[in-house]
């Protein structure tokens, strides 16, 4: 069987875990990968690992591999965070939400002691923002919060951007595990990030967006033939 890219992303940041370690699982197919070895490496090693899953998805899978979980408020530390991302720019930022669990994901990368994302080489790139940014918002002021958030991107030179709520392939609106519409904006260039960040965090009705900046420890790029580790 040949490893893929994201999978040799996820079996160098095994390399990371130690005995007695509480671990945040990340959400998405790299940080499936992650989820899957982990389960492998604490029935083969014996380790006692706790882990808490930053989506139900997440939840389903380490359960399923047999990862002892808790929920976030069980404890105080959170040793190292793995977890994938749809954007890693040169300077190491991201943007993530690609599986709508951005919100739950910052709040563990936040807490983490250690922050490590796992890619395959397409998510690598110069600047954001080819990647359509995930906004999640508020029901309650839906369409307030959207003609806010239209007017703050077009003051910030993002004039008439596309906003597309996200829909499942049913056609039914996806919402967060927290109960939140998911909107994703094609930005196409993201200059200003950390700017962007704040200015959209700042919108009543805004829970959170999909830029993570300057919160990665490490990077590791999966590639053809190995990794590629930044730090
Ligand atoms: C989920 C995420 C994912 O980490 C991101 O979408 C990458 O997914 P994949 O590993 O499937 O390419 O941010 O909200």
């Amino acid at each position: 069987m040949s490893t893929s890219q994201k999978e040799r992303a996820a079996l160098a940041a095994l390399e990371l875990v130690r005995d007695g370690m509480t671990i945040g699982l990340g959400t998405g197919s790299t940080a499936a990968f992650f989820i899957e070895g982990l389960g492998r490496k604490i029935r083969e090693e014996g380790l006692e690992i706790e882990a808490i899953p930053t989506s139900q998805a997440s939840d389903a899978l380490a359960r399923k591999a047999g990862i002892e979980l808790i929920i976030p408020d069980e404890t105080t530390v959170i040793d190292l965070d793995v977890d994938g991302a749809d954007e890693v720019s040169a300077e190491g930022h991201l943007i993530k939400g690609g599986g709508a669990a951005l919100l739950r994901e910052k709040i563990i990368a936040r807490a983490a002691k250690q922050f490590v994302v796992i890619a395959d080489e397409s998510k690598s790139v110069t600047e954001l923002g080819a990647f359509p940014l995930p906004i999640e918002i508020e029901q309650f002021g839906f369409a307030l919060t959207v003609r806010a958030l239209r007017d703050m991107l077009a003051g910030e030179g993002h004039e008439g951007v596309e906003l597309s709520l996200r829909h499942n392939e049913e056609g039914s609106f996806v919402l967060s595990d927290g109960g939140n519409f998911i909107v994703d904006a094609k930005l196409g260039r993201i200059r200003e990030p950390v700017a962007l960040e704040s200015a959209l965090n700042m919108i009543p009705g805004v829970v959170d967006c999909g830029l993570f900046i300057g919160m990665a420890d490490q990077v590791i790029i999966g590639t053809a033939d190995g990794i590629d580790t930044r730090r």
